[in-house]
């Protein structure tokens, strides 16, 4: 065991595409079909026999309930089975975390902004396990934003990444949304996708094509509205703390514009940026693995009374 990644099995859940969004029973369920398979495919992948595993890491929160409950069980009665130690993992810390996977790795502290379907944090990264959330959304995550966005413009779940493919063909600057006015290293997403519903809304009540025909330049002028507003935030932290290693980490990390975004002020501001490769941005077994992997060297392990957490602050 060196932190070398030998396997990152993800099993898709294509159910909620008929619902267009996450629903919270549904994945649970089909967590418990996947998570077998899952696993014995890892060992597969990685060429390890169960027997030879030294301990298991876990996502103990923060998410869904049930999801976690499915992972949270089947690790504990895999190392009660195994005689092996349980080490509890945060889901935010983890997508982090990924940044110790491969190298260049970022050196403390540092900055992160962490941005999924659920959350939004710039985090001050002071040591592995010594994170400090220093802004964060007071409502909806940027992940959300746009994944109601291509709710509202009519394209199917996950919208996140078709909003990317659609806005590389668009003109970002063909539409101009709002900058909310959020005092401190704080962020707010509920007024941009109101302002979007309303801008949809107004224009295909004259049009009624508008959107079909304008899909590529709303994508692209949305994605930029909300790159700006997470980098213009990056960048007040980065001075206030006056920092220049900078990461982006979490599944809209995955994005291009902000990738791009991230790239180019970074080149601007004089930072070494570190933006994860493209399978440890969204959710993934390696980024979990990792963060055990440091737990496991500090021996910091958890008992069989351990349960999921839906929130779990760091
Ligand atoms: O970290 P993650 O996989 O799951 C959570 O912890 O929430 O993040 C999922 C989020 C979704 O909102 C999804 O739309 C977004 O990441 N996402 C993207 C892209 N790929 C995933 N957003 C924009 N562009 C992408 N290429
Ligand atoms: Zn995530």
């Amino acid at each position: 065991m060196d932190g070398t990644i030998l396997s990152n099995v993800i099993a898709n859940q294509t159910i909620h595409e008929a619902y267009g969004g996450v629903v919270p029973e549904l994945a649970s369920r089909v967590h418990q079909q996947n998570i077998v398979p899952a696993v014995q495919q890892a060992l597969v992948n990685a060429k390890v026999d169960k027997n030879d595993i030294g301990a298991v890491a876990f996502t103990r929160g923060p998410g869904l309930l049930g999801s976690l409950l499915v992972g949270v069980s089947f690790a504990k009665a895999f190392a009660l089975g195994k005689g092996i130690p349980l080490i509890e993992v945060n889901h935010m810390q983890a997508h982090v975390l990924a940044h110790f996977i491969d190298d260049p790795k970022p050196a403390f502290p540092f900055l992160c902004l962490t941005v999924s379907g659920g959350h939004t944090q710039i985090v001050l990264v002071k040591d592995y396990f010594d994170m400090e959330v220093v802004g964060q959304t007071n409502d909806d995550a940027a992940g959300e934003a746009l994944d109601k966005t291509s709710k509202i413009l009519g394209l199917p779940y996950p919208g996140g990444p078709l909003i990317d493919k659609n806005a590389r063909l668009g003109n970002p600057d063909a539409y101009q949304f709002p900058e909310p006015q959020i005092p401190g290293l704080d962020f707010s997403f509920s007024g941009l996708k109101t302002a979007i519903l309303y801008f949809v809304r107004d224009n295909v009540a004259k049009n009624a094509n508008f959107v079909q025909e304008n899909m590529n330049d709303i994508c692209a002028s949305v994605e930029k509205r909300v790159v700006t507003i997470l980098l213009n935030k990056l960048k007040k932290a980065a001075l206030q703390y006056g920092i220049k290693d900078i990461a982006l980490a979490g599944g809209v990390s995955a994005n291009t514009g902000l990738r791009n975004g991230l790239k180019k002020l970074g080149e601007e501001m004089g930072w070494n940026t570190f933006i994860p490769k493209f399978e440890y941005c969204t959710d993934n077994a390696a980024m979990i693995a990792i963060a055990g992997y440091y737990k496991f060297l500090k021996g910091d392990f958890v008992g069989q009374d351990i349960g999921p957490l839906a929130q779990m602050p760091f």
